[in-house]
């Protein structure tokens, strides 16, 4: 039998961990549906809507019902979606991301139809629409920065003009950020944000996400533009670039492995910080819930909470619409 006795101890932490009013007052990190910003697959079509195999609960959408979806996001409380397109033909400069009745520009005026409060946010990079899957141009074997340049100009000038609130330049070519800058300002579109995938790094959890876009480089990797996984000052050095640059809101992609990288830069910055919980962060999780190994709801919650604990201000991620619909339940 356990002797009852009695402590006189000076600190007793868990008294603020009591209850849950207790907890939920005493936390000192807030996630909300507002903080979230879901991704969206657009693909050429009329009321599509796919699985990708890759990422369970995640589809690509056809304009229109992309549109649907945006509708049904904003109802959650996601105030944003961010658009990624699989294009109709691939080519090796990857003409589909601008021109002008390319699937993201079609997608956009759908999503600003049915749901005009959503913010609507537009990846800008070639990967998807090239035929070798990389980022950019490829010249003689190597991706070409300045040729790449002029390209993401005007694919974001597109997407800008159909009415994406944000352009998102993510091909981590040097300059990609002011180019756009200027781009935009040329074509009168001096309201449209820039959010720059700044530190970008050369992940191995981007692997879901190349399935689903189709987007695998053909040939060699991306280590020769996204960075290395073993640099930090790095990443505050294309930070503080994009910043120079013109960015208004800046990434750290992926998100999981990188919390230090979120939380160096959360010191450093006073610009939006956005963490993108990347596919493959997403899909270890679906697995594991899948199997049964870890329960989904709190581990999604875990995950996401410790993201903005970090120092993210929002934070693109797959969960976003089931993570909602648990946030709206339990409050
Ligand atoms: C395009 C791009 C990628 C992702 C976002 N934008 C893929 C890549 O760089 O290969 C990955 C997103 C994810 O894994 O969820 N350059």
């Amino acid at each position: 039998m356990i002797e009852e006795q009695r402590f006189r101890l000076g600190e007793r932490p868990r008294r603020l961990r009591r209850t849950e009013p207790l907890r939920r007052m005493t936390a000192e990190t807030e996630l909300f549906p507002s903080h979230l910003i879901a991704p969206l697959f657009v693909r050429h079509g009329k009321g599509v809507v796919e699985e990708v195999a890759s990422m369970p609960g995640v589809s690509r959408y056809s304009p229109d019902t992309a549109g649907d979806q945006a509708a049904r996001l904003a109802e959650l409380g996601i105030r944003a979606v961010l658009l990624f397109g699989i294009p109709g033909r691939k080519d090796s400069v990857g003409t589909e991301a601008y021109s002008a009745d390319g699937v993201v520009p079609r997608a956009i005026r759908e999503i600003k139809e049915s749901s005009p409060s959503t913010v609507v946010m537009a990846d800008v990079c070639l990967c998807e629409y090239t035929d070798h899957g990389h980022c950019g141009v490829v010249v003689d074997g190597e991706v070409d920065n300045d040729r790449t340049l002029p390209l993401l100009a005007r694919a974001a000038v597109r997407y800008a003009s159909a009415g994406a609130d944000v352009v998102a330049p993510s091909a981590m070519m040097d300059g990609q950020v002011r180019v756009i800058r200027e781009a935009l300002d040329g074509a009168g579109l001096d309201g449209t944000i820039v959010m720059g995938y700044s530190a970008k790094y050369a992940s191995a959890f981007y692997g879901p996400f190349r399935s689903a876009a189709e987007s695998a480089p053909s040939f060699g990797d991306r280590k020769g533009y996204q960075m290395n996984p073993a640099n930090r000052r790095e990443a505050m050095r294309e930070i503080a670039l994009d910043v120079r640059e013109g960015a208004d809101m800046v990434m750290v992609k992926p998100a999981l492995a990188y919390l230090d990288v979120i939380y160096a830069a959360r010191r450093r910055f006073d610009v939006p910080i956005v963490a993108y919980n990347v596919s493959g962060e997403y899909s270890m999780v679906k697995a594991a819930a899948a199997n049964g190994w870890i329960d989904e709801r709190s581990a999604v919650t875990e995950v996401l909470t410790s993201i903005r604990r970090a120092g993210a201000d929002m934070i693109v991620t797959y969960h976003a619409e089931q993570a909602a619909g648990w946030l709206v339940e339990g409050r």
